[in-house]
Order: structure tokens, then sequence, then C-alpha cells
């Protein structure tokens, strides 16, 4: 049951984690107003705030569910996983800080820090389409080093 109750808490906060990033891609384009700068910089307050979550529930499944720590510590593809998602969560502070800067009272983006942003938007993307393929992998037993 507690197996059952970590994957689905895990997979729930995969997949609102996903629909931030791809609402920040939508908020932020050429031109954006006020209100849009608000929203996509309160929307990324919930981006850290899930991938917190979904470390918790991703280690609580490694360690006390699934198939117990002594075989993910031993597989490369788990540590691949774990390291595509520290690169994505660092392509996601240029982001966050261009957010803050562009909420202070006459700070509205140039079309070439909006062009920045979505470029790391996009990078983070790409990265996160790898996560679920290295999961599968993992759990597949590829990697496997003992
Ligand atoms: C620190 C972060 C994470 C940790 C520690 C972690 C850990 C785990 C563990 C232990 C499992 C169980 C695998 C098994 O059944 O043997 C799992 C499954 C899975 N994880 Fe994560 N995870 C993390 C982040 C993510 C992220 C960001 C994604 C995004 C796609 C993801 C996608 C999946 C999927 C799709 C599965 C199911 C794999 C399958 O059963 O085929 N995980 N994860």
């Amino acid at each position: 049951m507690l197996d059952l109750v970590l994957a689905v808490g895990h997979h729930l906060t995969i997949f609102a984690l996903f629909g931030v990033l791809v609402a920040e891609l939508v908020l932020v384009r050429k031109g954006m107003d006020d209100g849009a700068i608000k929203r996509v910089a309160n929307i990324d307050l919930w981006y850290g705030i899930l991938a917190g979550v979904i470390v918790a529930f991703g280690f609580a499944r490694a360690v006390f569910a699934a198939k117990g720590w002594d075989y993910y510590q031993h597989n490369a593809v788990f540590w691949a996983k774990i390291g595509v998602f520290v690169v994505i969560g660092l392509l996601s502070v240029p982001p966050t800080i261009a957010y803050i800067r562009w909420r202070k009272p006459d700070a509205s983006p140039s079309d070439a820090a909006i062009a920045s942003v979505r470029r790391f938007l996009w990078l983070e993307v790409a990265l996160f389409a790898l996560l679920p393929i290295l999961a599968a992998a993992m759990a597949r037993g590829y990697g496997q080093m003992i």
C-alpha cells in the first residue's frame, strides 16, 4: 500500500511540475503585460514547491518502497535520472531570477530577455522528456552495476 501511495504521489506531482513548465512557456512571450508577469511569478513558486515534493516522494520510494535503496544506489540509470533532474533545477534558476526582476515597478522585460528565458524553458522541457525514459529503464534493471 505504501508503495502504491508513493508511486501515485510521485506521478501526480511530476505531471503537475510539467504543467507548470508548459504554463510558463505559454505566458512568457514578447509583449507580456504586468498581469502575465505576476501570474508567471506566482506559478513559478509552485515549481519550487513541486520539485521539493517530487524529490521527497522519489527518495521515499527509493528507500522505503519499490525495490529498496540497495537496488537504486548501485544503478547508474537511477543516478543519471537524478543528475538530469538536478540540471533541470539549475536551468530553472535564471528564469526565476528574471521573474523576480521583472516584477519590480518599471522593469518590463526586453524582447531579448524574454527570448533568453524561453530558451531556458525549452531546454528544461527537452531534458524533462529524458526522465520517464530513464525511469522506465532503471525500474527494469538497466544500469545495474552489481
Ligand atoms: C530526485 C528525484 C527522483 C527520485 C529519487 C525518483 C525515484 C524513483 C523511484 C525509486 C522509482 C521507482 C522505480 C521502480 O519501480 O523500481 C521511480 C519511478 C518513476 N519515476 Fe522517479 N524519481 C525522481 C524524479 C522523477 C522525475 C522528475 C520524473 C519525471 C518524469 C520521474 C519519473 C518516474 C517514472 C515515470 C517512474 C515509473 C517507472 C516505471 O515503473 O516504469 N521521477 N522514481
